[in-house]
């Protein structure tokens, strides 16, 4: 601004027959010219963000798995064999079991091969942990996942802990919740390895970068955090981001200040319309964790939406997820990678 309000300060003293009065007016219009030149400039340049198709990325990621795999059956070896246990009949996890194991069949001939034990919700937690003892030394099973949440009379913990490392594909045990902590290679779930992916393959870039999670579920917002703040020289390469979690407690003006900090802001809390545009920084990177069923006002259906108002924040991210189509097919995808990385795994072990 100071550089175009000289020419006209010179003139005032060049032209002496100015008045003061007259002089503030050529200012102020000089000023309001200028401003709607730039508002002009900007809204001219600037574009929406680049919507990131997680079903497109899943997509080429079942490709180099079906790749993978092709060379793993062509060297002789087993096709890697993903074990589901489903307890009970919550309609949820048995939607979330057909999705993981559809994924399975999708990748066809040349993909992964899966089956499903359905036990009654009444199954005892020592039943359960037996099918889960045979399944591991089971060599057919390459990757083993019991669907949560399980009935209250079982602890989840324990049938978390009961899975061998090296088969959780879920990476819930807690032998590889500390390895991800420690920075070490694990198996890390399939959720934040699919955040993982979608801002590595996109080139996010996160090293320096602040980042705000919101949530901070053992499962979810906590390892998500883990992939972005730890170093990018340990074994298991982190993102070497400076990463704020918030949760139920960060009162709403707080998470405002922080996200309008943040270059990539990772919702992740299950709370529809939590991330509006007003908090969001211009071109920050915003990927959409969440899955809510809401009612549609004008057709009264029920549909899926995120954590994020996707609509206003997209005009003014650089990068931004979409629900559906964002990070769920990614997670699927990532669950695939698992799988085939068990069974590589135990081929040399
Ligand atoms: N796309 C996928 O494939 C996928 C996979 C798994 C989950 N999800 C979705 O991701 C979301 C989170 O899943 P989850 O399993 O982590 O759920 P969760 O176990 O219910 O955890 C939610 C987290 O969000 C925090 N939270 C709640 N209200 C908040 C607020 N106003 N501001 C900031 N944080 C808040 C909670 O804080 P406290 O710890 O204080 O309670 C908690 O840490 C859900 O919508 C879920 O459906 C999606």
């Amino acid at each position: 601004m100071a550089a175009s309000i000289s020419p006209l300060r010179s003139s005032y003293r060049i032209c002496n027959s100015l008045s003061f009065h007259h002089y503030r007016a050529k200012l102020r219009m000089h000023r309001k010219c200028e401003s709607q030149r730039r508002h002009l400039h900007a809204s001219v340049t600037r574009h929406a963000a680049v919507v990131v198709s997680g079903t497109e990325m899943a997509r080429q990621i079942h490709r180099e798995i079906q790749r993978e795999v092709e060379e793993l059956v062509t060297g002789g070896n087993m096709r890697p064999h993903l074990g589901v246990v489903l307890v009970g009949d919550d309609p949820a996890s048995r939607t979330y079991v057909r999705n993981k194991t559809r994924a399975a069949s999708i990748l066809g001939r040349k993909g992964i091969s899966s089956d499903t034990v359905v036990k009654p919700a009444s199954v005892s937690q020592d039943e359960l942990l037996e099918l889960i003892d045979k399944m591991n030394r089971d060599w057919k099973v390459s990757g083993l996942l019991v669907q949560l949440p399980l009935p209250g009379h079982i602890t989840e913990r324990a049938v978390c802990n009961a899975i061998a490392p090296e088969k959780d594909v879920d990476g819930f045990h807690i032998v590889n919740i500390g390895k991800l902590c420690l920075g070490q290679t694990s198996m890390v779930p399939a959720t934040p390895a699919a955040v993982w992916e979608i801002i590595r393959r996109t080139g996010i870039e996160t090293v320096g970068k602040n980042v705000l999670v919101a949530g901070r579920s053992k499962n979810v917002g906590l390892p998500i955090a883990m992939l972005l703040h730890t170093d990018r020289n340990h074994q298991r390469p982190g993102g070497d981001a400076t990463v704020t979690i918030a949760h139920r407690c960060t009162p709403r003006e707080q998470l405002k200040e922080l996200t309008r900090l943040a270059d990539i802001v990772i919702a992740a809390a299950g709370v529809p319309g939590l991330i509006t545009v007003d908090m969001v920084k211009e071109g920050a990177a915003v990927i959409d964790v969440g899955i809510n069923r809401v009612q549609d006002r004008t057709t009264g259906k029920l549909r899926l939406v995120g954590d994020v108002d996707f609509e206003g924040v997209k005009e003014k991210a650089g990068f931004i997820t979409p629900v559906p189509g964002g990070v769920g097919p990614m997670t699927v995808a990532m669950l695939m990678k698992n799988t085939v990385a068990a069974a590589r795994y135990a081929l040399t072990h």
